[in-house]
């Protein structure tokens, strides 16, 4: 059900690769609620990806752009306002990859080239385009940034590897930005830290299924879907959260106020009801881990 809660906005959204993608729901919503989009993405994602499709669907303009380089962005920023006549609404990341993820390569043995692009590509892209976009006045007073975080910016998660740094200087940018922005054009910038989603980027961390599973039995909601994401999104980019920034917002079915569950209780005592673990827990093939 559409609201209108966009009508006349203009926004560009950063990461739709296929209709999996976060991005995508949310340019879908945006377009619905009636926003007027530019889509962008590498040029490699928009040759091997299904942006077209987005596109066409949203009636929306795309243009290339590699988020870690700050030509590509102010050339995406200064090409977007032609195409709006104007400065822009708002503005959605949602950029992640880890070459060590990619790789496998543990948290404990990783490769710092690679580190360092994680944080480029992750979370260095959010400062790029914010800094891009305030020196180019191309966000409209009571704008909105929004970019899309997970809870491994806090807690240790088995397997998310450097991901989780990475998230952890996005929120930080979030808040650091978010001053300076909102005290000098009223321009907000918040995370939404998201339950885990079946999406390509997801489903590249190590034992995506059972982590899903996992938050899904902690979560009194249940895990936050990619349609709900967007939904929570419109309401960012629209007038009615005009002071909320420099928040990270969870949006998560409550897992991250959660310790134990009953559900995840009962799952885990099964494991428990094997007699080996039962003689000796500690004596499991994950005690090496
Ligand atoms: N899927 C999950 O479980 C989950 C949970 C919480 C947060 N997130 C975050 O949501 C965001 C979107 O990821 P997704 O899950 O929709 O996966 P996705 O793979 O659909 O999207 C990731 C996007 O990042 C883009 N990208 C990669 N390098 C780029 C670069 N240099 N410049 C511009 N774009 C680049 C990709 O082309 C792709 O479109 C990411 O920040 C991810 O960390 C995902």
């Amino acid at each position: 059900m559409a609201y209108n809660l966009l009508k006349g906005k203009k926004g560009i959204i950063f990461g739709a690769l296929n209709s999996n993608s976060i991005a995508w729901k949310i340019a879908e919503r945006a377009h619905e609620e009636g926003a007027e989009l530019v889509l962008t993405n590498t040029p490699l994602a928009i040759r091997m990806g299904d942006m077209d499709e987005l596109a066409a669907k949203t009636g929306s303009q795309m243009i290339a752009a590699d988020a870690t380089s700050v030509t590509d962005l102010e050339n995406l920023f200064s090409k977007a306002m032609e195409i709006f006549g104007g400065q822009i609404d708002f503005v959605l990341h949602s950029i992640g990859m880890s070459p060590n993820v990619r790789k496998k390569l543990p948290y404990d043995d990783i490769n710092y080239d690679f580190f360092a692009k994680t944080l480029d590509i992750s979370a260095i892209s959010f400062h790029k385009m914010i800094q891009v976009a305030k020196k180019t006045d191309a966000i409209r007073e009571w704008g909105s940034i929004v970019a899309v975080s997970y809870i491994a910016a806090q807690r240790t998660l088995f397997e998310y590897n450097d991901m989780a740094d990475a998230k952890a200087v996005l929120e930080s940018i979030a808040r650091s930005f978010g001053y300076i922005y909102g005290r000098e054009k009223h321009v907000r910038i918040n995370t939404i830290s998201q339950s885990p989603t079946p999406t390509t980027a997801g489903q590249g961390v190590k034992g995506f299924s059972g982590l899903m599973d996992f938050t899904e039995r902690m979560s009194p909601l249940g895990n936050a879907t990619a349609d709900e994401c967007a939904d929570y999104c419109i309401t960012l980019f629209s007038d009615l959260t005009k002071k909320v920034t420099m928040q990270n917002l969870y949006h998560d079915g409550g897992f991250s106020s959660m310790g134990m569950s009953a559900r995840a209780m009962t799952q885990y005592n099964k494991s428990l009801e094997c007699k080996e673990c039962q003689e000796n827990p500690l004596n499991r093939q994950d005690a090496e881990l």
